[in-house]
């Protein structure tokens, strides 16, 4: 087996806390949610058991109202802020009070077919699970309908300090009935982490919400960040295939419908959020009810979960090979050159090997093989470089911010899965 996968399998093992995966040691010591998936997908290839221990832990944090919480605080630990003082909530086991992005049910419907059909036992709670946050998702971060959904709080997006937020969280004061008393600079370089006044903005939109006691209909009332999110709902739309898919699979009939007009709903409106002028989708700010313009990878995660027109796919991988040019390591998550790209600051400008992962998978969905296999190959190649570092500087290759990293582990098994 090649030495990679090998290291790959035991950076899961070693950071496996009884039947999750904690992102990575001390930086990150529980259990989150958009990472568990990609997770589940890597032991997917190799063991279903386990893939399903990993889903299944991760929905013993599900809310009652159906909600996925972004962290599930199983065991205490000294080493992260904001810990669950902070998040004041009231599950049954210690949460934080927002959600991230949807992977969950993409993740399901592949370890449902990798462990065959035998599997539906232990698929079925893990569906349900996924069908209550999908309707959260519709109802608690849609009441107008729209079919795009909406984040409250930019660590919602999994892309913290992304500069499609500038504009938008600018809005948020920076005090706090919190003391912000930082963990992550004590483990990772802070010229790699968001800015202080990022985390007082973060923990102001924590104070805000855990004052409402976290009741849905007065957070979207009261809240100061607001954006009807572009990645979120394509990764949203991507996991309503896959639910759908299921749903038939289980002979749900009336899921099915209900689910596919979820589907359609989002497929028109992520189309709405095409601007030709930019050759990508935009986000809203439902604040200000402006397009976010801000160039990052956000705007070309709808190939993954739309068959678009030849020609906006087209405009789509073109503009993304302008972005490409020059680089060590693509795609970067925010457009090199601009103002606000920072190559080796987290979310400002770094290649990420899952968004990598999503872009792939969108690539050859819509027609761009080629293009598909030159950032497999880009993202295969920096890993085996540098190790499963968190992400990579697109402009130096350097592997960067947490190291050891599981899902970085997960999505290499998964783009060599023809290795295994
Ligand atoms: C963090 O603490 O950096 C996380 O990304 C929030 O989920």
């Amino acid at each position: 087996m090649n030495v990679h996968i090998t290291e790959a399998k035991r950076i899961l093992v070693a950071n496996d806390r009884g039947g999750y995966t904690v992102p990575t040691d001390r930086l990150y010591p529980f259990q989150w949610n958009w990472d568990s998936a990609f997770v589940a997908m890597g032991f997917a290839l190799y063991d279903t058991n386990r893939a399903y221990r990993e889903l299944e832990r991760l929905i013993e944090g599900q809310w009652a109202d159906g909600m996925i919480p972004h962290i599930i605080f199983h065991q205490p630990s000294d080493t992260y802020f904001p810990g669950p003082n902070v998040w004041r909530t009231r599950h049954t086991i210690p949460t934080s009070g927002i959600t991230q992005p949807p992977v969950f049910a993409i993740a399901l419907r592949k370890v449902f077919e990798a462990a065959g059909n035998g599997g539906q036992v232990r698929a079925l709670p893990l569906y349900e699970a996924a069908l209550k946050w999908h309707r959260w998702w519709y109802s608690a971060r849609d009441p107008e309908g729209t079919g795009l959904v909406a984040l409250l709080h930019p660590w919602e997006s999994g892309s913290d300090n992304s500069p499609a937020w500038d504009i938008a969280l600018a809005r948020v004061p920076t005090t706090t009935d919190t003391p912000v008393i930082r963990k992550d600079t004590g483990h990772v370089n802070a010229s790699m982490r968001p800015r202080d006044e990022d985390y007082s903005r973060f923990i102001h939109l924590v104070d805000t919400y855990a004052a409402c006691g976290w009741d849905p209909a007065k957070q979207w009332e009261k809240a100061p960040f607001k954006v009807a999110e572009i990645q979120t709902t394509a990764i949203l739309l991507k996991a309503g295939e896959d639910l759908e898919h299921l749903a038939r699979e289980f002979g749900r009939s009336e899921d099915v419908e209900e689910i596919a007009a979820f589907n359609e709903l989002s497929r028109k409106a992520i189309l709405a959020q095409w601007r030709p002028g930019l050759s990508r989708f935009v986000s809203r700010d439902l604040v200000s009810g402006d397009d976010v313009e801000a160039a990052t990878q956000a705007g070309f995660i709808p190939l993954l979960s739309l068959d678009l027109d030849k020609d906006i796919a087209g405009a789509l991988v073109d503009e993304m090979r302008a972005w490409s040019k020059g680089l060590k390591v693509t795609f970067p998550t925010t457009k090199p050159g601009i103002a606000s790209w920072e190559p080796k600051r987290y979310w400002r400008g770094p290649s990420w090997a899952i968004i990598n992962w999503l872009l792939i998978d969108g690539l050859k969905r819509n027609g761009h093989p080629e293009a598909a296999e030159e950032l497999r190959k880009s993202t295969v190649t920096a890993i085996e470089r540098e190790g499963f570092a968190e992400y990579f500087d697109p402009l130096t290759g350097e592997g960067c911010g947490g190291l050891g990293f599981s899902w970085t582990a997960a999505a290499y098994m998964w783009l060599m899965r023809s290795s295994h």
